[in-house]
């Protein structure tokens, strides 16, 4: 069963006692992580990296050499895995089986896994239930594909964030070649291009912006822009710190 327990206990109300979500959903490579991350630590939310929780069950099916056409594996695979995050010391960590796989989640193999199971409705069900339920536990920054459209619609602030598959592709690039990896710039961009069409193309709840989302292009725009300018609509719509 899966299973995400960390932070149960951990309710964060913002200043005025009630729960915020904040949706920021966009594809690969525009700068979501950087930005959810810093907007969570700014306010005090729960920082919920969604995309992170698609990995570390890619990591399972990777390991275990699942046919993804193979339902019945496949599905007995998601009834039997337990997937939670939690804070340690800062950093996000991601248990998968209660091992954290923080650091096997960022490979290209297991980027093209996570979106080929993402597609999947029986692990697409099983996530927005987690997820929802982690959306309970406070005030939340979470980051996806799907939040502001199927995950919290009801969000208090949606923010859809982009940037060009070029531009995109280069930061990934930059990230893997200082994690030491080997990689091709053309190779990283075919990548990044792919997981864009499979994931704006499913049938199940397909990268979209939401009609209430406000677009911001990071293509041209430092983190630290994107930052102020999201936080600033965040304080604009919530009333929070005000
Ligand atoms: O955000 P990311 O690159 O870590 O996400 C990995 C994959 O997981 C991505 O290709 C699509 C999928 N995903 C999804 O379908 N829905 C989400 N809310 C988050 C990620």
């Amino acid at each position: 069963m899966f299973a995400l327990t960390a932070g149960s206990e951990d309710s964060r109300p913002n200043p005025k006692g009630n729960r915020l979500i904040i949706a920021i959903d966009g594809p690969s490579g525009a700068g979501k992580s950087t930005l959810a991350k810093r907007v969570a630590k700014e306010l005090g939310f729960i920082y919920l990296d969604t995309g992170a929780m698609y990995r570390a069950l890619a990591v399972k099916v990777l390991r275990q050499g699942i046919d993804l056409a193979d339902d019945g594996r496949l599905g007995g695979l998601v009834d039997d895995t337990e997937i939670d995050l939690c804070e340690r010391d800062g950093e996000l960590a991601v248990l998968l089986d209660g091992e954290d796989v923080g650091a096997q989640i960022r490979t290209p193999e297991v980027s093209q896994m996570a979106s080929k199971v993402s597609a999947l409705k029986k692990v697409r069900a099983r996530m927005l239930q987690l997820q929802r339920q982690m959306g309970q536990r406070g005030s939340v920054v979470a980051e996806g594909r799907d939040i502001g459209t199927v995950i919290f619609p009801q969000a208090e602030v949606k923010i859809y964030l982009d940037a060009s598959p070029e531009e995109r592709a280069r930061r990934r690039y930059q990230e893997l070649k200082a994690a030491g990896r080997q990689v091709d710039l053309q190779e990283t961009l075919r990548e990044i291009e792919e997981r864009d069409k499979r994931d704006s193309e499913r049938d199940i709840a397909p990268l979209c912006q939401a009609a209430d989302a406000l677009l911001v292009d990071s293509s041209s725009a430092d983190a630290e822009q994107v930052a102020l300018l999201v936080l600033d609509r965040i304080k604009n719509r919530t009333k929070i710190n005000q």
